[in-house]
């Protein structure tokens, strides 16, 4: 029996513009910290429960005998915060599930993570940042064009108007998501061919599951997740997708190696579409991804690759205490060796 501190957002605390924006992310986490929790018992663990707030490490350290930490959090106030979370996790001595500071950071930023994709030789969709939006628009990017928010998730940002064929209405949505997400927005080419989402499971030897893609209804036949859609589940799914063995090596390998280049740890999903070519572009990697039992898309994968949901919370957690295992033994030895 382990005793696991589960750490959650509380939406209560959210802020009010953020409820509005994402209107459906106080169900979705209240669900996941019970399936959670539910997991948890089922497998004869203790569980305290942790809702993120500004003195979390205080509360954490009042705690004397955590084995480890759940941490489910999607940030105190917003999802930037994911981070800062994180970072008071790895202040304190207890292993934690899920990447560390550095990983969740690179993860956020999805510009970084598609610079760090091109630099490991994995296809992105060419893309421009914008600040401000009166800035040039750089000569080699073909319409369409999609802008979305630089760090946002839950497809937060994305609606049918989200895709432009002009620099009217690019610069336009660019002032508009600038205005409502208070971030830079993200340019990018727009690639209309099928969508998989891949998830990536453990630390050394990381497991990729089955790959699962998404299937868009003839209303929507460039397909797009849009916020709308996200929330109502209203995309059918394959899992594991029908697809050519080959290009099915290439989405494996590349999700190995976008996963190793972030650092990542225990779990990440990625997703994916492919260019008119069939060569799958990474569009960016969630390092905290959604864990709804039946409705996130990991939990789906795994459960494709036997893992039912409670054998895949402890698999979590065993593996974040192994990793910090390894992890205190190396720093031991490089002790060692620095006194000898
Ligand atoms: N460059 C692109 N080309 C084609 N479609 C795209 C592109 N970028 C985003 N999309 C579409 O918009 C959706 C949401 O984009 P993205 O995954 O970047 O946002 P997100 O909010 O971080 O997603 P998540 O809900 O997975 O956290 C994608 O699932 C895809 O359908
Ligand atoms: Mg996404």
């Amino acid at each position: 029996m382990l005793h696991v501190g589960l750490l959650y957002t509380k939406m209560e605390t959210s802020n009010k513009n953020m409820e509005e924006l994402n209107p459906h992310g106080a169900i979705q986490m209240n669900v996941t910290v019970k399936a959670i929790e539910k997991a948890l018992f089922s497998k004869g663990h203790k569980v305290t429960l942790f809702p993120a707030t500004f003195d979390l490490l205080q509360r954490i350290s009042r705690i004397k005998d955590l084995d480890v930490i759940f941490n489910a959090c999607t940030g105190i106030t917003n999802k930037r915060q994911q981070a800062n979370v994180v970072a008071m996790l790895e202040l304190q001595h207890i292993p934690f599930v899920g990447s560390s500071l550095s990983t969740q950071i690179l993860g956020l930023h999805k510009q970084i993570s598609k610079r760090l994709f091109r630099s490991a030789n994995i296809p992105t969709p060419q893309f421009q940042v914008f600040y401000t939006g009166e800035e040039e628009i750089e000569k080699h990017l073909r319409y369409p064009l999609i802008v979305k928010p630089e760090h946002e998730g839950s497809s937060l940002g994305i609606s049918n108007d989200s895709v432009v064929f002009n620099e009217d209405s690019l610069k336009k949505k660019v002032k508009e998501i600038i205005g409502i997400f208070d971030q830079p927005a993200l340019v990018e080419e727009f690639v209309s061919g099928r969508e998989f989402t891949v998830g990536v499971l453990g630390n050394d030897d990381p497991e990729v599951l089955p790959i699962l893609e998404i299937l868009y209804d003839d209303k929507n036949k460039d397909g797009l997740m849009t916020v709308d859609i996200k929330a109502k589940d209203a995309v059918g799914i394959v899992c594991p997708a029908e697809i050519d063995v080959e290009i099915a090596e290439k989405i494996r390998d590349y999700a190995k190696r976008a996963y190793k280049a972030l650092g990542c740890n225990e779990y990440a999903r990625i997703d994916v579409r492919l260019d008119e070519n069939n060569i799958p572009n990474f569009i960016e990697i969630n390092t905290l991804p959604g864990m709804q039992p039946n409705y996130s898309d990991f939990p789906r994968m795994a459960k494709v690759a036997g893992y039912t949901y409670e054998d895949l919370i402890d698999k979590m957690v065993r593996l974040a205490i192994e990793k910090s295992r390894v992890d205190n033994e190396k720093k031991e030895e490089f002790y060692v060796g620095a006194t000898s």
